[in-house]
């Protein structure tokens, strides 16, 4: 009561007006605020100004627009946003934009999974099977494949003389498609939980293992992929690969250094083709289901393949899912092998990429920190564990994000609410990623940096916000610091010519 009679004497006294101070201190607050946000502190160039003008406009526009029509893709789930994503101004602006690395991408999902119907389920000799659970699984082979089958198949069928009897190829290949892929019409159905979404996710990686595994596919697949990528304006790549056996039409299989050295070599043609990509380096994974013995095996064999590959290898992570256990905690013996060894390996473990709070899960954010992570995938949960963000912060250790990814797997439905929005508002080092982009129908990294921009970022989040994201993916990247400078000068005469165009986009509604 007192509070509001004194509100009042003030209201009397000053007004509503400009002059009143508190609202002097609120210009300041805000300004304040602006400059923690990321990119706050960066100074655009005259031309960049021109563009950003542009390009805030166009993304005003659009906001505006949703507020109207109450279509607003961030918030929406992404397999029902697409369609308007792929309509939006400001998306074909992010696709042109030159994007740095990409830092946080799986082996098997990053081309579009077409191409693995249409064009390698079609080589001779592929074989299907049929499981009761309504999969399907691949093999090439050559004699016809005996034995062996995949648990849940009855038999091996040629894929050439089954389509042959079939009335419908295209609707049958669409089902394949749809066997490699999350996407559905209504994910709240299909995918009801965590749990559920996770084994599906899971289920398209074995699906597609073997057509990819086959090694004239393996090598093939690397090379559209990286050229994908590169159309989508990436200019080099960080790969978390799991390095399983690839086989030939005779069953011989290769080892994890064979797929080393043929990742290197398909990515040094591929840089010869391109001069402006810097090519691709590969992050060792193991699944964290695996038990103590295979991990440290597996961080023993990163080791070798490091000292093998220095050029080519970045390190190690774990990949699956979090919530089902192996903590880092409790892989600890394993992981602290390299430095009681006094050998380095850097670490890009995933942790937090949960919703749960309290426990060993989440604690791996903490864990990874004190296991000297080089980058932490997702840190999901970081923002509610104060220390660890602290340090992460002052150790400069950046989070990938990747929205799509957590939104698809059911930790955020609303990506506006995602956790990234509050560390971004402060200007925490991140960079944004698309974990799995084949699997949940995107494409390089322009969905999850249109999620960021409108989404996580907010209205403010401008040409200045983007640049700092895509700067981090260069610094934060594993390349030598030579190969830094270099990726940072393509880079910028992209980012030139990017800013150039878009200094001269009207922002007017097109017809
Ligand atoms: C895939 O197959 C289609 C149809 O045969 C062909 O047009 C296309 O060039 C192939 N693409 C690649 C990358 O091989
Ligand atoms: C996978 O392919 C099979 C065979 O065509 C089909 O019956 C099944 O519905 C597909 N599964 C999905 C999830 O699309
Ligand atoms: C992490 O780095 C600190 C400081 O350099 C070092 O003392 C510690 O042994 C490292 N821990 C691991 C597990 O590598
Ligand atoms: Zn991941």
């Amino acid at each position: 009561m007192r509070m509001s009679v004194s509100w009042i004497l003030l209201v009397s006294l000053f007004g509503f007006g400009q002059c009143f101070p508190v609202w002097e201190e609120r210009e300041a607050l805000l300004e304040q605020e602006d400059s923690r946000r990321a990119g706050g502190n960066i100074v655009l160039g005259e031309k960049e100004m021109e563009a950003n003008e542009n390009l805030m406009k166009i993304k005003e526009a659009e906001m505006s627009q949703a507020m109207i029509s109450g279509i607003f893709p961030p918030s929406m789930h992404f397999f029902r946003a697409r369609k308007h994503i792929q309509q939006s101004k400001v998306f074909s602006i992010l696709q042109e934009m030159p994007k740095g690395g990409a830092l946080h991408l799986h082996d098997f999902a990053i081309l579009s999974v077409d191409w693995l119907v249409k064009n390698a389920s079609y080589l001779p000799d592929s074989y299907i099977c049929f499981t009761r659970t309504g999969d399907v699984r691949f093999t090439f082979s050559k004699p016809a494949p005996v034995g062996k089958l995949p648990s849940g198949c009855s038999e091996w069928v040629l894929l050439e003389a089954y389509r042959k009897k079939l009335g419908d190829v295209t609707e049958f290949d669409r089902s394949l498609i749809s066997n490699l892929t999350l996407l559905t019409d209504t994910p709240e159905l299909d995918y009801p939980t965590q749990d559920k979404v996770w084994r599906r996710f899971e289920g398209t990686f074995i699906t597609g293992a073997g057509l990819i595994l086959y090694a004239p596919v393996f090598k093939e697949y690397i090379y559209e992929g990286l050229q994908e990528l590169y159309q989508d304006n990436i200019q080099y790549v960080e790969l978390r690969a799991m390095l399983p056996p690839v086989y030939e039409l005779d069953g011989t299989t290769h080892d994890r250094a064979w797929l080393v050295a043929t990742y290197k070599d398909v990515a040094n043609r591929f840089k010869e083709e391109h001069p402006d990509f810097l090519g691709l380096k590969i992050i060792y994974t193991v699944h964290r289901h695996e038990d103590l013995p295979a991990v440290k095996e597996a961080v023993v064999y990163a080791m070798q393949l490091m000292a093998q590959f220095p050029d080519t290898m970045a390190g190690f992570d774990l990949v699956g899912q979090e919530d089902f256990g192996h903590s880092l905690h409790e892989l600890r013996e394993a992981l602290i092998l390299p430095s009681t060894m006094g050998v380095t390996l850097p670490y890009f473990f995933h942790a937090g990429e949960t919703s749960w709070q309290g426990m060993d899960v989440d604690e791996n954010v903490l864990d990874a920190l004190l296991l000297n992570t080089s980058r932490i995938g997702h840190g999901f949960a970081l923002i509610r564990h104060p220390v660890a963000r602290e340090l992460s912060l002052k150790r400069n250790v950046p989070l990938e994000i990747c929205p799509v990814s957590n939104q698809v797997l059911l930790l955020e439905s609303d990506l506006r609410n995602h956790p990234a929005a509050a560390l971004l508002a402060n200007g925490h080092p991140l960079v944004i990623s698309s974990d799995d982009p084949s699997v949940f129908g995107a494409k390089g990294l322009s969905y999850d940096f249109y999620e960021v921009f409108m989404g996580i970022g907010g209205s403010k989040a401008d040409l200045k916000t983007l640049k700092q994201l895509v700067v981090n993916s260069i610094r934060f990247s594993s390349l030598t610091s030579a190969e830094k400078e270099k990726l940072r000068n393509i880079w910028q005469n992209k980012w030139d010519k990017f800013v150039k165009d878009l200094a001269k986009t009207t922002w007017e509604k097109e017809q």
